[in-house]
């Protein structure tokens, strides 16, 4: 599929929409990140949503999960910053004012991978968004709650992008996995159109549909990506974009790139079949190296 409103992503166009890093400026020049991620069994996610952020450019990068996940998380690296999440078990509408009061001075929150997820889960991201003017990406659970009830979505103040897998994308349209993916550039257009926000719909060639109608398609990444964790990397680049202030469409885009780009190189060292998701974050070295 191609047409007017279907561009391809060129290194260049990823490439010149990177921050610059000023000689006089310092970490709050490039954001603070919020994640909220992460829980027991799963804090692994929220690390590489966490080091990815880091690894691209963020000031400050701090992970909001249950208490009891929260040491595990912050184990994984020095530079995370942690807040523990008052009470248990799913996210709800008894987590909003403490996820408020976190997000004060933050300049974008990435929530969803490995969270705990129930009934509650999609109202509180709803009731969140419509509280704080922070741009936001919804990844993995947080779609799956979001998908429950999507008009949430509407009542965001601060532009939001969702970053579903074909099969979370199926829980969002409410399609079969194999119609989204025999129709991908029109699915992500529409569902793009219909909420206001930027779908990034993963997978081989990776779309960008935003708001407005046009689609990028990615060339960038390969095979060896398809293996746990290098999704919560590809959250964790984009909210580092967006809290260093990079407008959307272009932040998702060179995320995206970036992130492929990073499993193209590491793919070199460790072959398609050992390539694991940290991999990506030496990858991501490579790539602003290459871009610098
Ligand atoms: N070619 C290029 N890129 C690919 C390919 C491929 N063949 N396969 C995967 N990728 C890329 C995707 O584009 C995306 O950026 O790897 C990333 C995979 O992201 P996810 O599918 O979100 O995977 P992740 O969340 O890291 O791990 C799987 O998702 O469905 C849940 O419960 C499941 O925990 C599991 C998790
Ligand atoms: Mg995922």
């Amino acid at each position: 599929v191609s047409g007017p409103e279907l561009f391809r992503v060129e290194e260049k166009d990823a490439r010149e929409a990177l921050p610059v890093r000023r000689a006089d400026s310092h970490k709050g020049t490039y954001g603070h990140v919020l994640v909220v991620a992460g829980s027991p069994g799963k804090t692994g996610a929220a690390a590489m949503v966490a080091l990815a952020a880091l690894r691209s450019g963020a000031g400050l990068v701090t992970v909001a999960t249950r208490a009891e996940a929260l040491p595990a998380v912050m184990a994984h690296a020095p530079e995370i910053m942690g807040l523990a999440l008052p009470g248990d078990g799913p996210l709800g509408k008894g987590d909003l004012e403490a996820l408020k009061a976190a997000l004060e001075g933050k300049d974008a929150l990435v929530m969803g991978p490995g969270i705990p997820r129930g009934p509650e889960t999609g109202a509180l991201i709803g009731d969140l968004l419509a509280a704080v003017d922070v741009p936001a990406v919804l990844d993995a659970d947080a779609l799956n709650a979001v998908a429950e009830d999507l008009s949430v979505l509407r009542r965001a103040k601060g532009p939001v992008v969702l970053t579903p897998h074909p099969g979370e994308m199926a829980r969002l349209t409410g399609k079969p996995t194999k119609e989204v993916q025999l129709h991908r550039v029109g699915m992500a257009r529409q569902l793009a159109a219909a909420l206001h926000v930027t779908v990034v719909l993963k997978g081989s060639r990776t779309l960008i549909a935003e708001a407005g109608g046009r689609v990028f398609i990615n060339p960038t990444g390969n095979p060896g990506m398809a293996t746990g964790g290098t999704g919560d990397v590809l959250s964790g680049v984009c909210g580092a974009l967006l809290a260093q202030a990079l407008p959307l469409p272009q932040a998702a885009w060179t995320a995206v790139y970036a992130h492929g780009l990073a499993g193209d190189l590491a793919a070199e060292r460790r072959g398609l079949m050992g390539l694991i998701a940290t991999d990506l974050l030496k990858g991501l070295g490579s790539v602003w190296v290459r871009w610098g």
